[in-house]
């Protein structure tokens, strides 16, 4: 997220003078959306208008999840999950060294980095992203780097490999659901599709004991609860991407492993990981814990 380039497009037959020099930042192209004409921020304020939240409810709600994020790093529970970034190089006879260098002085990068205390009144204070909104730089998902991978295989494939294998999947993906949206309120999708993913298994809210919805801003989550009437308590209990991050395109990987080790934790049998997609989509996920079946 923070390697996105700022780009020119248009000047490599040269400059009309006097025409402006456009440069183009590709992290603010990629937030905004040019069907609705509007960026990511204001697809959250739409749903804050729709379902009456307020600026306070959403720092609240971000405030916990800090506290969360915070509480589980303590307790050393994302640890499990994170493989840390460092310094390093990579060397193939023949070819020239390619490798990762962190800034500075920083040789190693083991946690994630934007989780901190952040009390409800230091989060009332931040200057809200458009005037008169609910959003701001400390309830709306951070912009953090990061990778993520997950090995899936056919139950076929599973059953043969763990002959012989004292290591046991961690969980069975059991059926998955994408719906769409109007794209000026991209942030509800995780309610239809979690909706259409409980009729495909013919389960109930009640019967899904954890639940990991990306929280792309604040009260975009916030509308997901209230149109689903989800039990809160069953939500990001880890943390969620305010505090976390949402490294686009490694959020879904990493939503579905926490997900996955927190229902073991927890000893729960079925969870849900949730995202609402930009430019009007929703998509979630069932999982089945195999130690709880
Ligand atoms: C909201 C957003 C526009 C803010 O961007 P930004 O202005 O670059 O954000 P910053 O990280 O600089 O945060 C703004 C301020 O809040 C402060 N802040 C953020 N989190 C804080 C916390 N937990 N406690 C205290 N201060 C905090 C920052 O220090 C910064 O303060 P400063 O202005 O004094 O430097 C951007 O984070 C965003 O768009 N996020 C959502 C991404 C998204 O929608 N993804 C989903 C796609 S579907």
């Amino acid at each position: 997220m923070t390697r996105n380039p700022i780009a020119a497009f248009d000047h490599r037959t040269g400059f009309k003078l006097g025409a402006p020099v456009g440069f183009k930042d590709f992290m603010w192209e990629a937030l905004k959306d040019p069907a609705a004409g509007i960026n990511m921020i204001q697809t959250a304020e739409n749903l804050a208008k729709k379902y009456g939240i307020a600026r306070e409810q959403v720092d609240e709600f971000a405030s916990q999840s800090f506290a969360k994020a915070v509480a589980a790093q303590q307790a050393g529970f994302h640890a499990g999950e994170i493989a840390p970034v460092v310094t390093e190089k990579f060397e193939l006879e023949g070819y020239k060294p390619r490798g990762i260098k962190l800034q500075g002085k920083i040789t190693e990068v083991a946690q994630d980095t934007h989780a901190r205390i952040s009390p409800l009144e230091v989060l009332a204070r931040l200057r809200a992203v458009y005037e008169g909104g609910v959003q701001t730089g400390g309830n709306s998902a951070a912009l953090v780097d990061a990778a993520a991978a997950a090995i899936v295989a056919s139950g076929g494939y599973v059953k043969n490999w763990a002959k012989g294998q004292t290591r046991k999947p961690l969980a069975r993906v059991v059926a998955a659901a994408a719906v769409g949206v109007p794209p000026e309120i991209m942030g509800i999708g995780p309610a239809p599709a979690i909706r259409l993913l409980l009729a495909r298994c013919g389960l109930t809210l009640d019967q899904v004991g954890r639940f990991e919805i990306n929280e792309a801003q604040g009260a975009q989550t916030l509308a997901v609860g209230r149109e689903l009437g989800l039990d809160m308590t069953k939500l990001n209990v880890n943390g969620g991407a305010i505090a976390l991050g949402h490294p686009l395109a490694a959020t879904g990987v990493r939503l579905t492993i926490t997900l996955a080790r927190e229902m073991r934790r927890a000893g729960v049998r079925y969870g849900i990981s949730s995202a609402c997609v930009g430019g009007g989509q929703g998509i979630a996920l069932l999982l089945e814990n195999p130690s709880a079946v």
